[in-house]
């Protein structure tokens, strides 16, 4: 809805106390639908403390969900530390439940844990010596070019086809190709080479390029993705050419380590860095713990093998929905959270605490072990998170 000014008028629009005001505006311009929420003070034009919520299809592995997405939070530096960030996320969040089971982020250290969220993902990336890939060389078949427009949408697919069992990825659509046009006065658009192979993509690569005027000495892939061991081969002699070229030894990759690209670095020889924190980065909070578990039957059901049918008739996960979605078994939602993403495994979880110890006795065929197996593991690839998908 359009106002008479030109701006667009608020979905919610809600008096709180203290002279304070919540409104929530759908902004459709950038490349997901997204609210933008806002707390208002009483005599001020400009808003307060402001936070964008954005509509995505997180994946939980082989199923995806929908989400919402937290960017943007703010609060203006004369209005900090007055508890308007505090109102906002909270108000904020209480729609959101109304909408979608869960709510992802990347914080920063000791504030979002307040709010329920918990760390569900670990920063990783590759390191790889440019002598390392001497010898690789791309198959006759293969071409290499820059992508042009057109060829977003079959990039986007293949993206989509990689990672269809990655926990944390993003659905891609369409509208991801904005976020690959743009660019600002400081930083210009990544260089997109496709690979290809009788017309068909086969690889890609997104490098870098750095702000106007940077003088740093490194060359990052922001993300790359293979159908094979050849391809990646391929890919990684093109990358090496051309950091050759710039005189630089290094190749950074923002790639999981049990992808395609990774596997290959890592036959190669390779350093592969991970960070852990235990609060801040890439957090999320479960709003609707039972519609959470209900949208995954099928997904706990593929890790856990074929569904073997119990002497009821149920397929054996099934027996562990209900006490799942009350919170019988894994009473804290941050660690289901984070055994669902596979950020934790089951076992890692009980050597932690994190989940109470009984449960083997009713659980004799170790099903929880299969449901929650962790990521980077033949049942669930690693959670990532890709630079071109933050919010
Ligand atoms: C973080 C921020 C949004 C908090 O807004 P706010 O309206 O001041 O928040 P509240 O008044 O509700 O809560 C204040 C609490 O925030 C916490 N906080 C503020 N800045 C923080 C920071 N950089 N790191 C961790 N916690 C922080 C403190 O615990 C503070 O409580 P205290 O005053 O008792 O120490 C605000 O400081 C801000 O805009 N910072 C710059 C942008 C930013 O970092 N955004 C978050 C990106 S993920």
């Amino acid at each position: 809805m359009i106002r008479g000014d030109g701006a667009a008028s608020p979905q919610v629009d809600e008096r709180l106390t203290d002279g304070l005001r919540y409104t929530e505006t759908i902004d459709e311009s950038g490349r997901w639908r997204s609210r933008r929420c806002c707390l208002h003070l009483d005599g001020e034009e400009e808003p307060v403390s402001s936070l964008v919520l954005h509509s995505l299809s997180v994946r939980f592995g082989a199923t995806a969900l929908p989400a919402e997405g937290v960017g943007g939070v703010q609060t203006r530096p004369d209005h900090q530390r007055r508890g308007y960030n505090e109102r906002l996320i909270t108000r904020a969040v209480r729609g959101a439940k109304e909408r979608v089971p869960a709510v992802f982020l990347y914080g920063i250290e000791r504030y979002y844990s307040r709010f329920g969220f918990a760390t569900c993902l670990a920063e990783s990336s590759i390191d790889l010596w440019v002598r390392r890939t001497k010898g690789l060389s791309a198959p006759a078949d293969l071409t290499v070019r820059e992508a042009d427009e057109e060829d977003l949408p079959e990039m986007i697919a293949l993206y989509n086809e990689l990672h269809a069992a990655r926990p944390w990825t993003l659905v891609r659509d369409k509208s991801m190709i904005a976020s690959l046009r743009h660019r600002t006065p400081w930083k210009s658009r990544p260089d997109v080479l496709l690979f290809e192979r009788s017309g068909s993509a086969v690889a890609y690569a997104a490098i870098a390029h750095y702000p106007f005027g940077w003088i740093g000495r490194a060359f990052t892939v922001l993300e790359a993705g293979a159908r094979t061991l050849a391809d990646a081969h391929a890919l990684l002699a093109e990358a090496s050419r051309r950091c050759r070229e710039l005189d630089l030894e290094q190749l950074t990759i923002h790639e999981p380590r049990d992808g395609t690209i990774g596997i290959a670095c890592r036959a190669l020889g390779c350093t592969v860095t991970e960070h852990t924190a235990p609060d801040g980065g890439g957090m999320g909070v479960l709003l609707d713990r039972q519609a959470v578990v209900d949208g995954l039957r099928g997904e706990l059901a593929r890790r856990a093998g074929t569904p073997t049918a119990a002497p009821h008739g149920l397929p054996a996960t099934d027996r562990l929905l209900a006490p799942l979605g009350s919170g019988e078994l894994v009473r804290d939602d941050a660690t289901l959270l984070q055994l669902l993403t596979g950020y934790r495994s089951w076992d890692e979880a009980l050597l932690l605490g994190e989940i109470e110890r009984g449960w083997e006795s009713s659980d004799p065929d170790g099903l929880c072990r299969r449901l929650f197996p962790g990521g980077s593991t033949s049942a669930l690839p690693s959670p990532y998170a890709h630079r071109l998908d933050r919010y």
